[in-house]
C-alpha cells in the first residue's frame, strides 16, 4: 500500500519519479507527489496533488534541471483524500515520503509538541517533525534519522531528502517492503517495487529492516544501526520490462487474465519430472512432507480462496486434516499447531503484512513453514522456511487472476505430494493427475475462446445491484473468488453461497432478474446442484450455468449455459474461474471503471 521511489544519478529526475509511480500506482491511487532538489541547490520543491499519477503530472513542470529526488502514490490510511494530506511532507529541513502506519503518532506528538507544525492529519508529517526535531538536535542526516525510529512504533518505509545534504537520499525501513538499486548507467534507485526502476537494471536487492541507507548518484551505502557497512545482496529478477506492460491489451487485468497459460506452465513445468512433483529446484525435500499430523493453509484475499481449493483436494483425497485461516484473524487467535504441523503461507506479493504476521506467530510452533509467493525476495519468501515461487511474472491490476490459478496450480503439486510421501497416494494415480495438470494451459486457452460471449453478458450484468455465486462442494470455494472478483472491480454486491444453504435465508433476497451464477461441475453434488438452481431460476433469477453439459435448454434452469470442457472434477476450478475472471472485468469496464484501480483497493497490502 502506497507506493515509494527515490532516484538520484544521471537522468532528469522528474521523467524518472513520475514514470515510476505510474508503475507503482497498484498500490495506491488516492494521490500522488514528488519532491526534488534544484541541482546544487539546498532547495527542495514539491509538487502534489490529489488524485492519480496522470494529475500529479499536470502539475508538474517540465524541470529538466534536477536529478535527485522522491515520488510517493497514496493509499489513505491516516486522514482523508486531499492535496495536504499527499505526500511529500515537508517539515522544517527535512521532506519525506512514508509507507505504512506510525502507530505511536499520538504520543510523539505530545512528547515533543510537534502540534504546532503539523499541517496535515497524516501520521507521516509526524515522522517528518519528529526527525526534522532530530536533525537540529544533531544537524547530522543518519543519528537524526536512527534517533528518530528509535522512538516510532509501527510499519515504515521512509525516503528523506535534508535541506543541507543535495543529491543525496536517506532510507529506512520497517515491514513494510522496499528495494533499491545501483544501475551504471543511470545512478541510484529504491522503491516499493522493482517495476518502478525495472527500466534501467534487472539487479536489485531487499533493504533489511532496519538498516540506513544512503543513496548517492555514485552508489548505495548501507549500514546498520550499530553503524557497520552491511553489503548488499543483489537479485535478479527473471522477466523483463515487457511483461509490466499492458503490450496492447485495454488493462493489465485483461492482459494478465490471457497470460494465464503460461503463468501456469511456469509454475509448473520446473516441479514436474516422470510424471510426478518434484522440488529439488526449490531445494524442498521429501522430508518437509513426511509425519506431518495436519495442515494450516493461511492468507488473505484470492490467495486465501487459492487455498481454500488446495485445501479441499488435500482432504477430500488424502483424508489429511487442514484448516484454512484468514490471517488477519489467524495472527489473533490461538494457534492450534505442533511441530509436525504444515503451514502453508500463501501470497502473491509476500508482503501483505496480516499473512506476514501469521507466519511470524506459526513459526513459534513449527519449523514446517511453506510459502507460495509471486515476488522473489518478499518478505514472506524470506521468512518462510520453504518457498515455493509460483514465477507467475508481475501482476499489475489489483483484481488478482494469473496469481490465483498459478497458486491452485503450486498447491496441487503440493497435495500430489502429501499424497505420495504419506503413502496415500498411488504412483499411477499421481502420475495421471500430474499428466491432467500438465493440460491445464490448454484448457485455460480453449476457455479464453469464451470472451466474446461473455462480454455480451455486460449490458444486462451493468444493471444489477446484487449478485450471487452459488456451488457445492469445491464449486462453493470456486464461486468465492468468482463473487470476489466481481464485487472488487464493478462495485455490484456479490455473495458467494453453499448452493444448499441458499434456502436457510439468502434466498429471501432473491427477486426478479437478480443475477446468479451457478456453478455446477462436481459431479458427486450435481444433480443437488441443478435443483437449488431451479429454486432461485423459479423466483425469476437471471441463471448464469456454468457446468460440463454439453448443452442445456431446459429454460426452467437457466437463462444462460456456459459449457465447460468435461476434465476431472478437480480441475474445472482452472475453467469455471475464467469465465467468472471474464465476467467481472467485462461488467467493470461495461460500467465505465477502470479494473485496474478500484476505488478504495491496493494490491500490496502493507498496513494492518
Ligand atoms: C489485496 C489484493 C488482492 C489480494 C490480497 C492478498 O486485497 O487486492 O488481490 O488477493 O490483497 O494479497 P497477497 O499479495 O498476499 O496475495
Amino acid at each position: 500500500m502506497c507506493g515509494i521511489i527515490g532516484f538520484t544519478g544521471s537522468h532528469h529526475v522528474q521523467d524518472i519519479l513520475l514514470n515510476g509511480l505510474q508503475r507503482l500506482e497498484y498500490r495506491g491511487y488516492d494521490s500522488a507527489g514528488i519532491a526534488y532538489f534544484r541541482d546544487d541547490s539546498n532547495h527542495i520543491s514539491i509538487r502534489k496533488t490529489a488524485g492519480k499519477v496522470s494529475d500529479l503530472r499536470a502539475v508538474c513542470d517540465d524541470d529538466n534541471e534536477s536529478h535527485c529526488g522522491i515520488g510517493h502514490t497514496r493509499w489513505a490510511t491516516h486522514g482523508g483524500v486531499s492535496t495536504t494530506n499527499a505526500h511529500p511532507h515537508r517539515v522544517g529541513r527535512v521532506a519525506l515520503i512514508h509507507n505504512g502506519i506510525i502507530e505511536n503518532y499520538k504520543e510523539l506528538i505530545a512528547k515533543y509538541n510537534l502540534a504546532p507544525q503539523l499541517k496535515s492529519q497524516t501520521d507521516t508529517e509526524v515522522a517528518a517533525a519528529l526527525i526534522n526535531k532530530k536533525y537540529d538536535e544533531f544537524n547530522d542526516p543518519k543519528k537524526a534519522l536512527k534517533a528518530a525510529v528509535n522512538e516510532m512504533e509501527g510499519a515504515f518505509a521512509f525516503c528523506i531528502l535534508f535541506r543541507e545534504d543535495p543529491g543525496k537520499i536517506y532510507a529506512i525501513r520497517n515491514v513494510s517492503p522496499m528495494v533499491a538499486t545501483f544501475a551504471e548507467n543511470a545512478g541510484s534507485f529504491i522503491a516499493s517495487d522493482l517495476t518502478a526502476f525495472l527500466d534501467f537494471t534487472k539487479n536489485y536487492f531487499v533493504v533489511p529492516e532496519y538498516h540506513l541507507l544512503t543513496l548517492s548518484n555514485d552508489g548505495i551505502e548501507m549500514e546498520d544501526l550499530e553503524g557497520n557497512t552491511v553489503e548488499p545482496e543483489y537479485l535478479t529478477v527473471d522477466w523483463d520490462v515487457d511483461a509490466a506492460e499492458k503490450e496492447g491489451y485495454a488493462h493489465y487485468m485483461l492482459k494478465e487474465i490471457h497470460e494465464q497459460p503460461s503463468a501456469i506452465e511456469k509454475t509448473i513445468a520446473p516441479r514436474i519430472k516422470d510424471s510426478l512433483p518434484d522440488f529439488s529446484v526449490d531445494g524442498i525435500d521429501d522430508s518437509l512432507f513426511e509425519n506431518v499430523s495436519d495442515i494450516t493453509v493461511i492468507a488473505c484475499g484470492t490467495a486465501l480462496y487459492a487455498g481454500m481449493v488446495g485445501a479441499q483436494m488435500i482432504k477430500n483425497r488424502f483424508g489429511i486434516p487442514v484448516t484454512c485461516a484468514v490471517a488477519s484473524e489467524f495472527r489473533y487467535e490461538r494457534p492450534v499447531l505442533n511441530e509436525n504441523s504444515l503451514v502453508i503461507v500463501c501470497s502473491q506479493s509476500g508482503e501483505t503484512i496480516d499473512t506476514l504476521a501469521a507466519l511470524r506467530l506459526a513459526s513459534e510452533y513449527t519449523k514446517k513453514t511453506l510459502s507460495i509467493v509471486n515476488v522473489k525476495g518478499s518478505s514472506i519468501a524470506r521468512e518462510s522456511n520453504y518457498v515455493l515461487y509460483t514465477h507467475a511474472g508481475p501482476e499489475i491490476a489489483v483484481a488478482s487472476t494469473k496469481a490465483y490459478t498459478s497458486q491452485v496450480a503450486a498447491f496441487y503439486l503440493i497435495a500430489i505430494k502429501l499424497g505420495l510421501v504419506s503413502g496415500k497416494a498411488s504412483e499411477p494415480r499421481a502420475k495421471e493427475f500430474i499428466e491432467t495438470l500438465k493440460t491445464v494451459p490448454n484448457m485455460i486457452k480453449t476457455m479464453l475462446g469464451y470472451e466474446d460471449r461473455v462480454a455480451g453478458l455486460t449490458k444486462r450484468m451493468v444493471n444489477a445491484t446484487d449478485a450471487f455465486f452459488i456451488g457445492r462442494g469445491l464449486d462453493y470455494q470456486i464461486a468465492m473468488e468468482g463473487s470476489l472478483k466481481l464485487k472488487e472491480i464493478s462495485y455490484i454486491h456479490a455473495e458467494a453461497y453453499a448452493a444448499g444453504e441458499l434456502k436457510h435465508g439468502t434466498i429471501s433476497l432473491v427477486e426478479e432478474g437478480v443475477p446468479v451464477i451457478a456453478i455446477a461441475s462436481q459431479s458427486n453434488v450435481y444433480s443437488k446442484v441443478i435443483s437449488n438452481i431451479r429454486e432461485t431460476e423459479a423466483r425469476g433469477a437471471y441463471v448464469i450455468l456454468i457446468s460440463k453439459d454439453p448443452e442445456v435448454t431446459d429454460p426452467s434452469i437457466c437463462d444462460v449455459h456456459f459449457h465447460i470442457p468435461d476434465v476431472p472434477d478437480e480441475f474445472t476450478v482452472f475453467e469455471v474461474i475464467v469465465i467468472c475472471q471474464m465476467l467481472a472485468y467485462y461488467t467493470s469496464t461495461g460500467k465505465g471503471i477502470d479494473p485496474d484501480k478500484p476505488r478504495n483497493l491496493a494490491k500490496s497490502v502493507t498496513v494492518e
